[in-house]
């Protein structure tokens, strides 16, 4: 299915109708306040958005095979360009933090059920209990909207098998 940019606009319209109150980024704001994490790896940067609301002294790591952004960031920040199914397969998250552990983390990249699930499992693998993690866009507006076939088939009320 194409992206098509009218359409994800009208979606962001529709989700503000239907989940009021906070944006996402407020949310991951206080987040950041609250926890203040020593760590924090973003799955999913595009612009930079939510990766640049980590402040120091948080290390920040963003995976992103095609992030558009331009280094502005707040604390120590690396954005490896690579899906993330290759990063977990090649790197550790220690390359990039002190510690082999993460303290918060944002699933925000590619949107089908499969790959935000590897991305879940993925983290807990380097998850400690503390660890928290937030994932983005997990309430499908309608049939469209999620693109995997088990998520569509999750959504009709199906197995999937
Ligand atoms: C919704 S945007 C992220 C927005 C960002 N988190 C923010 O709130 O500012 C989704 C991003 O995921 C990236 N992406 C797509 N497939 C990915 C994958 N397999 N692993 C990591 N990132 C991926 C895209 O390149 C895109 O930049």
């Amino acid at each position: 299915m194409n992206f098509d940019p009218r359409e994800a606009a009208m979606h962001g319209i529709v989700a503000s109708m239907r989940f009021p109150g906070p944006d996402y980024c407020e949310v991951l704001r206080w987040l950041h306040q609250d926890l203040l994490p020593e760590s924090y790896l973003e799955i999913g940067v595009f612009r930079g958005h939510s990766l640049s609301l980590a402040m120091p002294p948080t290390i920040a790591l963003g995976i992103d095979p095609c992030p558009e952004v331009d280094d502005r960031w707040r604390t120590e920040t690396h954005v490896p360009r690579m899906p993330s199914s290759e990063f977990f397969a090649k790197h550790t998250p220690e390359e990039f933090f002190r510690t082999d552990r993460f303290s918060f983390a944002f699933v925000d990249g590619l949107h089908q059920f499969e790959q935000t699930i590897e991305d879940i499992f993925s983290l807990e693998v380097y998850a400690q209990p503390e660890s928290v993690v937030a994932v983005h866009d997990t309430m499908p507006l309608d049939e469209k909207t999620p693109r995997g076939t088990a998520a569509q088939n999750f959504i009709r009320g199906t197995s999937g098998r």
